[in-house]
């Protein structure tokens, strides 16, 4: 598995967190920034990494912003793109399993370093359940593709 990730300058530190998490679990990974801890503009960072999820160069990808909420809004611009704003453990296992959720986003001025490396372990982790949800997902392509 191959995960791109990226945050905005208010999302840096939880990008560090989950980068030393995929070094432990031994995930590659490609960081797209940013480099700078002045203000930057979420979408630079957002469309990129889901456009490298949409045309399959990664298999996932993970994005920190203050809040995860620009980052997610933008990320879902992006046709084939399913990301999931998550700031719990539950949820992070359900988007997997339900919504096959491709991208997760995480905002560091809503939950701590801690409870954002056990999100993205349990994102990295839960496989897609399929059955049932695969027709609500179909329906969502199907959408898309009009
Ligand atoms: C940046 O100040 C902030 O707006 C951004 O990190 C994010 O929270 C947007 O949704």
């Amino acid at each position: 598995m191959k995960v791109a990730i990226a945050s905005d300058h208010g999302g840096l530190n939880i990008r560090e967190e989950i980068k030393s998490l995929m070094d432990e679990m031994g995930i590659e990974y490609e960081d797209m920034g940013c480099d700078c801890e002045t203000s930057v503009d979420y979408p630079d960072y957002a469309v990129p990494v889901a456009e490298k999820v949409a045309n399959g160069e990664v298999n996932k990808g993970i994005l920190i912003c203050g809040t995860g909420i620009g980052m997610s809004i933008a990320a879902n611009k992006v046709k084939g793109v399913r990301c999931a704003l998550v700031h719990d453990m539950f949820s992070a296992k359900a988007t997997r399993e339900h919504n096959d959720s491709n991208i997760l986003a995480m905002g560091e001025r809503v939950i701590g370093p801690g409870l954002a490396r056990e999100i993205a372990k349990i994102w990295l982790t839960t496989e897609y359940e399929g059955g049932r949800h695969k027709n609500r997902l179909d329906k969502i392509s199907t959408y898309e593709s009009k």
